[in-house]
Parts: structure tokens; C-alpha cells; sequence
């Protein structure tokens, strides 16, 4: 029978709280479709950090490369803690392993479930995934810092767009947009402005639209998507962005469709050299860490893409549709705590 051997990394704060409830869910979906689920426990995160002095070990990124794919919680300690230094544990781990495992998509759905409440008035019908690139642009780490501490203090922060990692992650949009009903393509830079890395993602994304003539093609400066995504999101279909603009634009994209609680994503290597890796779109959420307070959707929705990447499109779709259900019942039920919620939805399923 079919099995898959995964690598669970839950982190710090709700990571692992909200991963328990995306464990409980897949047990639950591979038993009843019957498939063999290896599960592996990495400890890893701001925690493990303090307890060893260990961020992410070149023998632990072997080691997780052979598994199919990683589940990961949600790692970083608490704005003001200064036990860890800032943003450690983000860069020296969870990017590390984005950018060693060349996990150049970033996927991000978005989608306005019925019974959810939009902040926005009359939101219409929200169904987009952004497709934020993964390996590049201001994330890399290029960068310094001249006369540190001195009035006369300059940093720079580079980011770096290769023809290579533009042209894959701009490849992947027009493919996913050739396959989805309205097959629109919409990307968001800064090109008047940045204008070496922009007219870059400019040129290649004219030149990778003539291979898909039955995508249409939009563009927007990100400071006005920002706009249309809250007076009209549903405009988009699939968004391509690079790696900082994607970051910010889903996280508006959580917020416009109800929630963070709600935002799954992928990090995905599409030529799977390597195991790609699901996550929620949120962080550790320290400000209510254990107390059974998070919303684990994020993950279990995290766990179905996991599982459709990996080839279960059954098992993934069940998943969804158990979620599904249980949102549209939200508004009328009492809070729940995490764990209640995994077990309703795992029930579902
Ligand atoms: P955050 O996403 O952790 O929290 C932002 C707000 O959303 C908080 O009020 C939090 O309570 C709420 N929230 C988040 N997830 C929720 C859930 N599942 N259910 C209900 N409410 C939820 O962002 P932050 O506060 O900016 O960051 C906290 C820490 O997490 C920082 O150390 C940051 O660097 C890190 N971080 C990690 C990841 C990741 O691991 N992928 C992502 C973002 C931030
Ligand atoms: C995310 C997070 C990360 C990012 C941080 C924690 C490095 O905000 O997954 O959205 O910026 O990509
Ligand atoms: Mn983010």
C-alpha cells in the first residue's frame, strides 16, 4: 500500500499546538484512506535554540531531506524577549531550510469561505493563490553596514533577483493560471521604481507569456494592490510576486478572508530535488501560546496541500471539504479551543 514518511517540525509558541491538530487530521485521513503515515519528530526552533545553541545543523538538513515532505508549525520568540537575538531562529532556520531546500514557491492560497466574516463590507467571491517567490530578492542576507552606531551609519539591504529564479517562479504562475478556470495572471512589482529587479521580473514575465497565449496578463504596483485587494479582491486569480512583496500582500490576503487563523502555504520545490515543506502563513503568536486559544485551520489546511503535492488528491480534498463544513458552522458555535476544533475537523474527515 502506498505510505508516506513525513518530517514534523513544530517549533515555538502555537507551532506546536496547531501542528498537534494537523498530525490528528492527517492520522485520521491516511487510516481511512489507507496510507501508511510515517511521522518524525525534528526539534528545532527558538526552545531548542536556548537548550543547545543549535539553529538548523547541516546534519539535520540531510537528515530531513529524506523524507517526502515537512510539516512545520511556526518558530520566534516574543517581540521584546531578549533571551534570542531577533529574527535568529527565522533566518538561521526557517529561511535556511526555504532557501537550502530551493523552495521557490511559495504557495498561498486565498479563499473566502462561506460563514467566514470578511472585515471588508461586500468582499464578493475571493478564490486567488499568490505564488510569492521563495529563494530571492531582499531575503538573501546581502547586505552590510558601513560606521555602524555613528550618525553617519549607512545599511543596505540587496536584494537579489536572478533570470533563473524569476523565470521559474514566473513559469509556475502561467502554469497554475492555464489551469484554473479564469486563467489570469496578475503580476505585482515596483518597476517605477526599482527599476533593475522590476524591469528584470518586467521582461521575463512578457517573454514567459507568449508560451501561455490563453492566460491574461494584468500588472500592478504593489502599493496599488494593496488597494484592490481591499476594495475588489476579487480581481485576482493568481498573483506572482517576489519574495518581500508576497510576504506582506498575504497577510492582507489572511486578513480580507477572515483570518491568519485560516492562511495555509507551501513551500514548495517544484522539481523536487528536495522535500517541500507546509507551514500556516502565521508566526508562533506568542501572545497566546499555550492556551488552546489558536486557530489550527492554517495548519490543517497547510497538511491538505502537503498531502496534494505528495500525490493524495483524495485524501487532500477530504480535508478540505471536513474544513469546509466546520467553518460554515463557526459563526453559529460557541469559541472552541484549539484541540476541540482539530477534533471536529478530524471527525469530519
Ligand atoms: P504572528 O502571526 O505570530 O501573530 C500575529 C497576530 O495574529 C497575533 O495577534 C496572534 O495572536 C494572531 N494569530 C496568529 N496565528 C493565529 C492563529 N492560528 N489563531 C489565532 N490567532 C492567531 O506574527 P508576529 O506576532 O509578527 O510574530 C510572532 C513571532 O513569530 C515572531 O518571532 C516572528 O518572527 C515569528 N513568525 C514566524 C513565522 C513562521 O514561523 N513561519 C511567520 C511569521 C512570524
Ligand atoms: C512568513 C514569515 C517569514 C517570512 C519570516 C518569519 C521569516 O513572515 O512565513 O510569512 O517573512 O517569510
Ligand atoms: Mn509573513
Amino acid at each position: 500500500s502506498a505510505s508516506i514518511d513525513i518530517a514534523v517540525i513544530a517549533g515555538d509558541g502555537i507551532g506546536p499546538e496547531v501542528t498537534a491538530e494537523a498530525v490528528k487530521v492527517l492520522k485520521k485521513v491516511t487510516a481511512t484512506e489507507g496510507v501508511d503515515l510515517l511521522l518524525t519528530d525534528y526539534k528545532l526552533g527558538a526552545e531548542h535554540w536556548l537548550a543547545t545553541g543549535e539553529t538548523l545543523p547541516d546534519s539535520t538538513i540531510e537528515a530531513l531531506r529524506g523524507h517526502d515532505a515537512i510539516l512545520f508549525g511556526a518558530v520566534g520568540a516574543a517581540p521584546g524577549d531578549t533571551s534570542i537575538p531577533s529574527g535568529l531562529i527565522e533566518r538561521e532556520m526557517l529561511l535556511k531550510l526555504r532557501f537550502s531546500l530551493d523552495h521557490y514557491v511559495n504557495l498561498r492560497p486565498s479563499f473566502l469561505y462561506d460563514g467566514v466574516a470578511s472585515p471588508l463590507a461586500d468582499p464578493g467571491t475571493i478564490d486567488f493563490v499568490v505564488v510569492r517567490e521563495g529563494t530571492e530578492g531582499p531575503y538573501v542576507g546581502n547586505g552590510g553596514v558601513l560606521r555602524k552606531g555613528t550618525p553617519q551609519e549607512v545599511a543596505t539591504e540587496v536584494s537579489v533577483n536572478t533570470a533563473y529564479g524569476v523565470e521559474r517562479v514566473v513559469r509556475d504562475g502561467f502554469r497554475r493560471a492555464s489551469e484554473r478556470p479564469r486563467k489570469k495572471l496578475t503580476y505585482v512589482h515596483k518597476h517605477n521604481v526599482l527599476v533593475y529587479a522590476g524591469h528584470l521580473w518586467k521582461r521575463t514575465v512578457e517573454a514567459v507569456a507568449a508560451e501561455f497565449p490563453d492566460v491574461s496578463v494584468d500588472y500592478l504596483h504593489v502599493d496599488a494592490a494593496m488597494i484592490f485587494l481591499v476594495t475588489d479582491p476579487a480581481r485576482f486569480d493568481v498573483i506572482v510576486t517576489d519574495n518581500l512583496f508576497g510576504d506582506i500582500i498575504t497577510d492582507l490576503a489572511a486578513a480580507v478572508t477572515g483570518g491568519i487563523g485560516l492562511a495555509a502555504s507551501g513551500n514548495i520545490n517544484m522539481d523536487r530535488t528536495a522535500p517541500s515543506m507546509f507551514e500556516p502563513v502565521h508566526g508562533s503568536a506568542p501572545d497566546i501560546a499555550g492556551q488552546q486559544k489558536a486557530d489550527p485551520t492554517a495548519a490543517i489546511l497547510s497538511a491538505a496541500l502537503l498531502l496534494r503535492h505528495l500525490g493524495h488528491a483524495g485524501a487532500a480534498g477530504r480535508i478540505e471539504a471536513a474544513v469546509k463544513a466546520d467553518i460554515a458552522g463557526r459563526s453559529a458555535a460557541l469559541p472552541r479551543t484549539t484541540g476541540a476544533i482539530g477534533d471536529a475537523i478530524a471527525q469530519a474527515v
